[in-house]
């Protein structure tokens, strides 16, 4: 039976394809719950209509989405899942995990999924990453149970604090982290 995991999506929407990608990519070998932060769930961007997004969510998962606190609290109580991923986190997520903020559907499935002692793997896309959000990724980075897509800067002349994971790398993240290990190099 193929294991099942948790995909919780927040509010980096220029990322948005790429994940339906990755996601499309390792469906046939997990069995995959999709979960939406509000704000992921209901802003119409360039990048993507809300609706539409969800409707592709939905299709290529094959499961309805969580998008409320309501819903993910069961996350932890009848552990459902073997890991849970958080990709793309924003920099607006990472600092409320790093921080114990549950008032999201999304922060909140990651404290209900972490009780259990199982993997949360981050994969992370912001802008202040080497900024303002800089200490609250560091303090994750030394977090029992707690996992990073290998990431790095994206465009240091432009955008010399932003740091995008290489979602190219979340299977092999998602597979080491089920062994308890950090795939390496975690920065290039
Ligand atoms: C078009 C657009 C693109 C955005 N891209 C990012 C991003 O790549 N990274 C990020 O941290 N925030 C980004 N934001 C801001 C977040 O969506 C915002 O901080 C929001 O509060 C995040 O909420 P969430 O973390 O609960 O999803 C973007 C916002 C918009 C409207």
């Amino acid at each position: 039976m193929k294991k099942k995991i948790g995909f919780a999506v927040t509010g980096s929407f220029c990322t948005f394809q790429r994940i339906l990608k990755e996601i499309d990519r390792i469906k046939d070998r997990y069995d995959i719950f999709p979960i939406l932060s509000h704000n992921a769930a209901n802003t119409d961007t360039r990048f993507f209509n809300a609706e539409e997004f969800k409707t592709e969510l939905k299709t290529v998962t094959g499961h309805e989405i969580i998008t409320t606190i309501a819903d993910a609290e069961p996350i932890g109580p009848r552990k459902l899942f073997e890991l849970l991923v958080v990709a793309p986190c924003t920099g607006n997520t990472v600092a409320k995990l790093s921080n114990g903020i549950t008032d999201t559907s999304v922060t909140l499935a990651a404290k209900a999924h972490l009780r259990n002692a199982r993997p949360l793997v981050i994969g992370i896309s912001t802008n202040d990453g080497l900024a303002n959000n800089a200490k609250n990724i560091g303090a994750l980075l030394d977090r029992k149970n707690i996992y990073f897509v290998p990431f790095g800067q994206d465009d240091y002349n432009g955008k010399p604090n932003s740091v995008v994971a290489d979602f190219s790398k979340l299977e092999e993240t998602i597979e080491a982290a089920l062994e308890g290990k950090q795939v390496q190099p975690v920065i290039f």
